[in-house]
């Protein structure tokens, strides 16, 4: 596996490849400090192009608070073992210069108006443009025919998809279904910091999130009121249990609207998502409440 650092690095690479033919190129962007979840990436991407590229940068620009980004972790040793066992081709590890290089400019930024600041971005200003300008970057640097990304951050997936559809970008993106803990706690680079008490009660997220897509399910009336109700309800529950909410929400999955008025839950096509603080760790997941088509 050829590790990248810098961008003549990936651009020696593409001349190499052209010249033995190119083949299909599926990226996998990621932070790193893998995980099975990155891992069943992997495997789908390996299934579905010639090469594999995995990206590893902690883009500071999608970090809303300076701890946080500190306290990310880094294991590239340990990631660039598990990329080689996986038979990725490429790791692209680009530093901080030289993804933002500090040519005394503001750095350009990609912005998806409506669905940055709802939920996630009304939580976190200026996160899903940080996620969307490194992820265009890392398309035109990687020029990548396929790219997944996991179901987990469902928001960032939808945000990704309308960016590819709205700038024409030439890249098939696709999402999978996120993968789970043998307790439901859906896999995140960001588990390991849940003290042991906390990462007990942390796969409850997951099981308020299933609760609220039942009560979805065997809604056949539509009832407006019902649906802050429920939400209300459900964030209550968090609460009780330890969790400090800071959404929960019924949204349609098509486009992260609110339901449509009007037409029973049980017929849309929903996903309820959440963010809640646990020890000082900040947890998402989300559950559709119909098999995703
Ligand atoms: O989901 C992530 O790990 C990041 O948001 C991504 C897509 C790699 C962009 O930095």
């Amino acid at each position: 596996m050829r590790i990248l650092r810098d961008r003549p690095q990936l651009v020696a690479m593409h001349r190499e490849w052209a010249r033995k033919g190119r083949g299909t190129i599926a990226l996998v962007p990621t932070m790193g400090h893998l995980h099975e979840g990155h891992m069943t990436l992997i495997r789908h991407a390996r299934a579905r192009a010639q090469r594999v590229v995995v990206s590893i940068f902690v883009n500071p620009m999608q970090f809303d608070r300076l701890e946080d980004l500190e306290r990310y972790p880094r294991t590239l040793e340990e990631d660039s073992r598990l990329l080689t066992e996986a038979g990725v081709d490429a790791v692209f590890c680009p530093s901080e210069e030289d993804m933002y290089p500090s040519d005394g400019r503001p750095p350009v930024r990609v912005v998806v108006p409506g669905l940055s600041e709802i939920l996630e971005g009304a939580f976190r200003p200026g996160h899903y443009d940080g996620v969307a300008t490194v992820v265009t970057k890392l398309f035109n640097l990687v020029r990548p025919d396929i790219a997944l990304f996991g179901e987990k951050d469902f928001q960032q997936f939808k945000l990704i998809e309308r960016m590819v559809q709205g700038l024409d970008i030439p890249v098939r993106v696709e999402a999978i279904p996120t993968v789970r803990e043998k307790d439901g706690l859906a896999c995140s680079s960001r588990n390991d910091q849940l003290p042991e008490e906390a990462r007990v009660i942390a796969p409850e997220l997951k099981r308020v999130l299933d609760e609220v897509a039942t009560v979805c399910r065997g809604a056949t009336v539509f009832d407006a009121e019902r649906i802050p109700e429920v939400e209300g309800r459900a964030c209550d529950r968090l609460r009780e249990i330890g969790f400090d909410p800071e959404y929960l929400s019924i949204r349609r999955a098509e486009d992260l609207a609110e339901p449509e008025h009007g037409v029973a839950l049980a017929d849309q096509d929903l996903v309820v998502l959440a963010a809640a603080w646990l020890a000082e760790v900040r947890l998402i997941d989300n559950v559709r409440t119909r098999p995703a088509s």
